[in-house]
């Protein structure tokens, strides 16, 4: 380890001749698996670590530096990343015997849960970083690195690691040069981490700690950095986003209506959206953001988890079915064109088949515009995971399909019924073949145009001329002073 003079703390030296001596950059892989939480922490990384001297690439063979940003909330995710690791051991022994050092780190919440385990077990690894310290990543790979021994770091230590980490300076996460990257038109943006839920089934509680909301201020600094690089979509995000409850400059308290208030003032930012939402947290306020703030979009993710009262206790939800059928009849009210998503668990301990039904009847009644569903995993540490009556794999496997059938009905329908409106669609990113951008419906879908470059970033009037399962197609209406700007279809 100790043979490569450029270490991560290096600054640039003067040279006898006076010129200063920039060390190389170093190149840095970064996987991130799970939620959009987690692709927003990768961000936060690749930005710390590009303060640091490295650049990303997307070639796990040429780096000096592998990241793994892990999940753990449902699965054998645990062994996943043991078996990843494997393979990264293999890489980084053809490197050593090259002359070449690889550094490996593992973070994210399997990082969290493993702690110590995850050394012992994995010595290839170099750092066990939790998601409450990345703000430490560049310090503690220079440590590690220094020390020739592995690092763990799962405290959830009291300084406020976002006021710790670099201001943002948004980078390509696929490694591409800088000149090659296409500027991103929507962004993630963390305002609240944590949950004191506590659900039966779910690790976030633990891996993520107690909720904690960020100040507005830094908050709408931070959207306003990502708007001056081209950002025009927000997405807020939080494990319970909408119990947001942050500090106001005036020492008050804000909802997470009070900072979508404040973050439509920044007048280049054109949409917010916020996941993810627990129903006992749509307030009123909340509501009044859907009716009557414009840059607020008509979706909503709001999870059911399960239909039966039964279920939804075990659970721990704190809420009845008919309570959530009631806040998505007020939300409807507030703003009639809105779609739902939801996330669903079958085969949670002790779900019968009536049960199931009633998650079924749930869909049906509601409908939803997109859904995520699971089969119960148990999670170590969780208290579900100790519950008799676990349902055997084949039911769960039975339950999930019936539901996944529905839903993609559901899907397609919505996405079908769409065909023949024109909405205004924000054009995020080329298409796959040349003279095509894809952009976002008002409701999360991505919508396929043939349109030139010139068009990115713009929110555009496009007629939906076809809907497919996970897509829609159309053509852009432009007004009359920028018709020169479309090109054939
Ligand atoms: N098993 C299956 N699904 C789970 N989820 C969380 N924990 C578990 C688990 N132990 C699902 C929930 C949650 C989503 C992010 O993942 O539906 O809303
Ligand atoms: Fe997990 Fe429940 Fe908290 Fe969501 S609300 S993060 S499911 S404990």
């Amino acid at each position: 380890m100790d043979e490569h003079p450029d270490s991560l703390s290096e600054m640039p030296s003067n040279t006898a001749t006076g010129h200063v001596e920039v060390p190389a950059r170093k190149r840095m892989h970064l996987r991130t698996y799970g939620c959009q939480m987690n692709v927003y922490d990768s961000e936060r990384m690749a930005e710390a670590m590009d303060a640091a001297g490295y650049d990303l690439t997307d070639d796990v063979n040429d780096a000096d530096l592998v990241v793994l940003n892990t999940c753990h909330i449902r699965e054998k995710a645990a062994e996943k990343v043991y078996s990843e690791l494997g393979r990264i051991r293999k890489i980084k022994d053809a490197r050593a015997a090259e002359g070449a050092e690889t550094l490996v780190a593992v973070a994210g919440c399997v990082a969290q849960a493993e702690g110590e385990e995850m050394a012992r077990r994995a010595p290839v690894v170099d750092l066990v970083i939790g998601p409450q310290s990345y703000h430490r990543l560049p310090e503690l790979m220079a440590e590690a690195r220094r020390d020739n021994r592995a690092i763990i770091e799962t405290e959830f230590p009291d300084e406020d690691k976002f006021a710790a980490l670099p201001a943002r300076k948004p980078l390509d996460l696929k490694g591409a040069t800088q000149s090659q990257r296409i500027r991103a038109r929507t962004a993630f943006l963390t305002v609240q981490e944590g949950c004191d839920k506590f659900c039966t089934f779910c690790v976030v509680p633990y891996t993520r700690g107690a909720e904690f909301s960020r100040p507005v201020a830094k908050i709408v600094d931070e959207a306003r950095l990502l708007v001056d690089a081209g950002v025009r979509e927000l997405t807020l995000l939080g494990q319970n986003v909408n119990a947001y409850h942050g500090e106001t400059q005036e020492g008050g308290t804000a909802s997470l209506a009070t900072l979508l208030e404040a973050l439509s003032e920044i007048p280049e930012l054109a949409r917010l959206r916020y996941t993810t939402s627990h129903p006992r947290d749509m307030t009123d306020d909340l509501l009044a953001q859907h009716r009557d703030n414009p840059k607020v979009m008509p979706y909503l993710h709001l999870p059911f988890q399960a239909g039966a009262d039964r279920m939804l206790a075990a659970m721990n939800r704190k809420h009845t079915g008919a309570e959530y059928r009631d806040i998505v009849a007020r939300i409807r009210e507030a703003r009639p064109d809105l779609a739902l998503s939801t996330d669903i668990i079958v085969g949670f301990p002790g779900e019968s088949d009536a049960d199931f039904e009633d998650t079924m009847a749930m869909v049906r009644d509601v409908t939803y515009a997109q859904a995520y569903s699971f089969k119960y995993s148990a999670r170590p540490g969780t208290p579900a995971a100790n519950l008799e009556d676990q349902i055997p794999e084949d039911v769960k496997s039975a339950r999930l399909a019936a539901l996944q059938d529905l839903l993609n009905a559901q899907q397609l329908s919505f996405n079908t019924s769409c065909v023949g409106k024109t909405m205004p669609v924000l054009l995020e990113r080329p298409g796959r073949h040349d003279g095509q951008l894809v952009g976002r419906s008002p409701w999360l879908q991505s919508v396929h145009v043939a349109s030139d470059a010139s068009l990115l970033g713009q929110i555009v009037d496009v007629e939906i001329t076809s809907g497919g399962p996970n897509s829609l197609a159309g053509t852009v209406h432009l007004p009359d002073t920028r018709r020169d700007a479309r090109t054939a279809a």
